[in-house]
């Protein structure tokens, strides 16, 4: 699977229970910033566990463009020899972030506090995606660009020469902004301060301070007020990347729908900015468990079990709790459709500007396969069928989103129809053994 060559049509049935253990692998939002910091550092970065996922391979060769070299052994292991803060060559070629938002978002933070011209695009999903939120602030500190209309890539972005610090209210709930103003903050002088009213995932935060740069949070009125010291010297690091939560909701919510599962997924990260999914699914009644709850490398850890639960109740997901799951709506809204009742989602319209407008591509779907989904600019309603009564037999479009395809083929497992996507490439990007894992645990995926 590419995620840029032929469409990879796949379809789902159900079939027998799943049950076994799923290792999945490396944190996305983890390995993108591990190289990342890796490459502003001064030395060696050692990174295992890192996910080998089309987007990070993407950020990975963008660093070696900048300069950087990074290597891997054949067990694994990642080695970045940094280049220091306001050390990034100027590439020669255009920077091309594939399918990732994050990827381009953080590069451009990273990059644009250096005197360096850069041009960035990705694919049709990225080159379709909103811009202008990561380099409204970075003009704030002197970097200028151009781009198509509407904000959108190719963009090139021309380095701030005599960088200024910035203090920085992130008007939406975003960690990749607030990361990539915080990555231009490390090459501007005195003190760079973003505020967000929401708190987001925090990787960027833990991982700077790990490096040894000078960061701290405040929790005030206004929200979460996080102060950058400028030039420091990053000091390598040796990372250990934990498994990605994200990428543990597809075959956990695969087993709560599908009959007579229980599957362990071993050694997921539950950082609380990312854990909003599972707090919702047990709400919901789902037979979930934490096991062996422990902290790896500065992050809460468990084993996760989670066993078919043919009893679980729609439910209201707070808003508040939108940004811990952001990504998860798609694969809940799943979830949803096999419980009692609607589940109300309000408080999201970042979803309309993920990889594809996730809001549109799930509800297209799930009504495709006879689910009653209401839809507004912000929220949305899924109006549960109860387990099993979900009847699929539809082959739902993906729009180039890794999370939207996997989403559907878990709801295939449950459907009384197979359930077909478009395209499966995508799901490379950030999954790239999900098809051998989750027909390892028993499910009945196939191509074509
Ligand atoms: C990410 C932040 C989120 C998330 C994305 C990864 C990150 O995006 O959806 O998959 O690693 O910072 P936004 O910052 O757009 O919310």
């Amino acid at each position: 699977m590419s995620g840029h060559g032929d469409p990879v049509p796949m379809m789902a049935r159900k079939g027998g229970a799943l049950t076994g253990e799923a290792h999945v692998p490396g944190d996305k939002s983890i390995s993108h910033r591990s190289l990342i910091l890796g490459a502003m550092a001064v030395g060696e970065t050692r990174i295992t566990g890192l996910l080998e996922g089309q987007d990070v391979l993407d950020t990975a060769k963008a660093m070696r463009a900048f300069g950087a070299e990074v290597t891997r052994d054949d067990d694994g292991t990642w080695h970045v020899h940094g280049v220091g803060t306001g050390g990034f060559a100027e590439p020669e070629d255009v920077i091309d972030c594939g399918n990732s938002g994050t990827g381009v978002r953080l590069i451009m933070g990273a990059m644009a506090t250096t005197p360096i011209t850069v041009t960035f695009t990705g694919d049709a999903s990225l080159r379709s995606r909103p811009m202008a939120r990561v380099t409204d602030p970075l003009a704030l500190f002197g970097c200028r660009s151009v781009g198509r209309a509407g904000g959108r890539l190719p963009m090139t972005l021309v380095g701030a020469a005599e960088p200024l610090p910035v203090r920085y209210t992130v008007p939406v709930p975003s960690a990749q902004v607030k990361s990539a103003v915080l990555l231009a903050g490390l090459n501007a002088p005195g003190q760079t301060v973003v505020i967000e009213a929401e708190a987001t995932r925090d990787h960027t935060e833990r991982m700077l301070a790990g490096f040894g740069a000078e960061i701290t949070t405040e929790v005030t009125d206004e929200g979460r007020v996080i102060t950058l010291t400028g030039r420091p010297e990053l000091k390598p690091q040796t990372i250990t990347v934990p498994r990605d939560p994200s990428s543990a909701a597809f075959p956990v919510c695969a087993a709560l729908i599908t009959e007579g599962s229980d599957v362990l997924v071993p050694n997921i990260g539950l950082n609380p900015t990312r854990a909003g999914l599972f707090e919702t699914l047990i709400e919901m009644g789902a037979d979930l468990t934490y096991e062996n709850p422990r902290e790896e490398g500065g992050e809460p850890v468990a084993d996760l079990r989670a066993r078919y639960s043919p009893d679980m109740k729609g439910v209201e997901v707070p808003p508040a709790r939108a940004a811990s799951m952001i990504d998860e709506y798609p694969i809940l809204s799943v979830v949803a459709a096999n419980a009692e009742g609607p589940t109300v989602m309000c408080g999201v319209k970042e979803l309309r500007v993920k990889e594809s407008d996730r809001i549109a591509a799930m509800a297209d779907g799930l009504r495709a396969c006879g689910v009653q989904v209401e839809d507004g600019p912000d929220w949305w309603i899924v109006h549960g069928r109860g387990m099993g009564g979900v009847k699929g037999g539809a082959t739902c479009a993906t729009h180039l989103d890794h999370r939207i395809a996997m989403s559907f083929l878990c709801l295939g497992l449950s459907t009384r129809e197979p359930v077909g996507v478009d395209d499966g490439g995508p799901i490379a990007t950030s999954f790239p053994i999900f098809e051998g894992l989750m027909r390892d645990l028993g499910a009945e995926i196939e191509r074509g």
